[in-house]
């Protein structure tokens, strides 16, 4: 056993509203590609849920690789691949396909590059009808913003100006460019959304 293992509190919060929109989107079969694993939390606990599916974490941060690969030593759970290093802002991927791609909390906490790279990524990855799941916080045009995601807002701001909350408009936009559609927004605990695209 490594002592690599890290714990993000809101992923034990969060992993079974997820789960449940997951259950409803993802294909019965195939690679799930999870972009932005961090702990690793998520992907042993879904890899778990959803045993049909093969799942594949990854990260671009090496203690969070660390902590994936110490999760899944520790979990044994067949279906969890080993965590691939893997930038999602990086114009080549460390994977050639996959039939689902989800990414949870990357999107503001990351500068803008990485969520146009999600999208060309997930546009180059994806077949036809194929789903990108994301989760997290979002800004939306002609919605005012909840108290709670305004002070995490400017937390983020102040920690990085390339990081913030993005207008979810503007996430769509740049999903359509790469030939994913807006299929679905489900409203989930804790001022999040879960959004979920489909390739053209
Ligand atoms: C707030 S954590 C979320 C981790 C996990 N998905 C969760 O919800 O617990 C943000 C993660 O995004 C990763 N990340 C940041 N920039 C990235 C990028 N360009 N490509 C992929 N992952 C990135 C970080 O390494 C970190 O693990």
């Amino acid at each position: 056993m490594t002592d690599a293992r890290r714990q993000a509190p809101a992923a034990a919060r969060n992993r079974d509203p997820i789960l449940a929109v997951l259950r409803e989107v993802l294909p019965p079969a195939g690679l799930v590609l999870e972009i932005a694993s961090g702990t690793g939390e998520h992907a042993v606990h879904f890899a778990r849920a959803l045993p049909d599916l093969q799942w594949q974490p990854s990260d671009p941060d090496e203690e969070a690789l660390a902590s994936i690969a110490a999760w899944r030593e520790a979990e044994g759970t067949p279906n969890l691949l080993a965590p691939l290093r893997l930038d999602a802002a990086e114009e080549s991927w460390p994977v050639e396909s996959a039939e689902a791609v989800i990414c949870i909390n990357m999107i503001h906490i990351s500068p803008w590059a990485s969520t146009l790279g999600l999208m060309a990524g997930a546009g180059r990855l994806l077949p036809a009808g194929a789903p990108l799941v994301l989760y997290g916080p979002y800004r939306r045009r002609d919605h005012a913003i909840e108290p709670g995601n305004a002070a995490f807002d400017e937390d983020l701001r102040q920690r990085n100006p390339d990081w913030g909350l993005r207008l979810l408009e503007d996430v769509v936009q740049a999903a359509a460019a790469q030939g994913l559609d807006l299929e679905r927004v489900t409203a989930m605990p804790a001022n999040n959304l879960c959004v979920v695209f489909r390739k053209r």
